[in-house]
């Protein structure tokens, strides 16, 4: 399903585009994908080390760019782990959810990948909502958040490592489960606990292009 849709993304790919590259495994195939039109003039902005080595590999490494040195981003192609059907998402289960954010929202056009299962009613539905917070203040910043949304939080940790996940910029994620659906004005409330970085609520993003793949081959907007 992720090929498929990662195939059908490469329709909104056109020649002379800075294209943002999302993160996690259906980024991942659209990457991959993307290597079919390397003769197209592209340049390309990775939203994680992940998808920047994923870009390497598939022959894609010489027209990677930071963000700083381009002046926009025509389409930033990315999967999600919650959509409902206001377009209210939920990213950053794979961690790089900053970049993302800076990139998904500085799009042109905003296309998103993903399979049905994950088009729910509500978020958070299963995912806990994932924070990037300054290291230094974790503790602080988790327990603020439980104090002025209630739920609970937790210090993401790596699987099989001992201590917290790290990102990409060297901040730590605070996973927080509400007590129950969040609605979008959560994004900015969030924000303005001191030491929250981003948050992995993308609510800005109404006219995103959402492609749903199901089981049986379809692909769907
Ligand atoms: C990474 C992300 C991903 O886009 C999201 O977790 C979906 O990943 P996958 O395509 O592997 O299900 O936000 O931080």
């Amino acid at each position: 399903m992720k090929h498929l849709l990662a195939t059908h993304a490469l329709r909104y790919v056109k020649g002379g585009m800075v294209i943002g590259l999302g993160s996690g495994t259906t980024a991942r195939e659209f990457i991959k994908a993307l290597a079919a039109l390397r003769h197209l003039d592209l340049t390309l902005v990775a939203t994680s080390a992940d998808s920047e080595v994923v870009a390497y590999e598939v022959g894609l490494g010489d027209r990677l760019r930071p963000m700083w040195a381009v002046d926009k981003i025509d389409l930033a192609v990315d999967g999600a782990d919650e959509v409902t059907r206001g377009k209210l998402m939920l990213k950053g289960r794979g961690g790089a959810l900053l970049r993302e954010k800076v990139v998904d929202y500085a799009a042109e056009k905003f296309v998103v990948l993903v399979e049905r299962h994950k088009v729910v009613d509500f978020i958070p539905a299963r995912n806990p909502v994932p924070v990037e917070v300054l290291p230094w203040a974790w503790r602080h910043v988790a327990r603020q958040i439980e104090k002025k949304f209630g739920g609970s939080t937790a210090l993401r940790t790596g699987e099989g490592k001992l201590g917290p996940v790290v990102t990409d910029n060297g901040n730590y994620i605070v996973d927080w489960r509400p007590e129950g659906p969040i609605d979008e004005r959560v994004e900015d409330e969030l924000k303005q606990i001191p030491g929250v970085l981003e948050t992995g609520i993308f609510s800005k993003r109404k006219d995103a292009v959402v492609l749903v793949a199901d089981e049986k081959g379809t692909v769907e907007e």
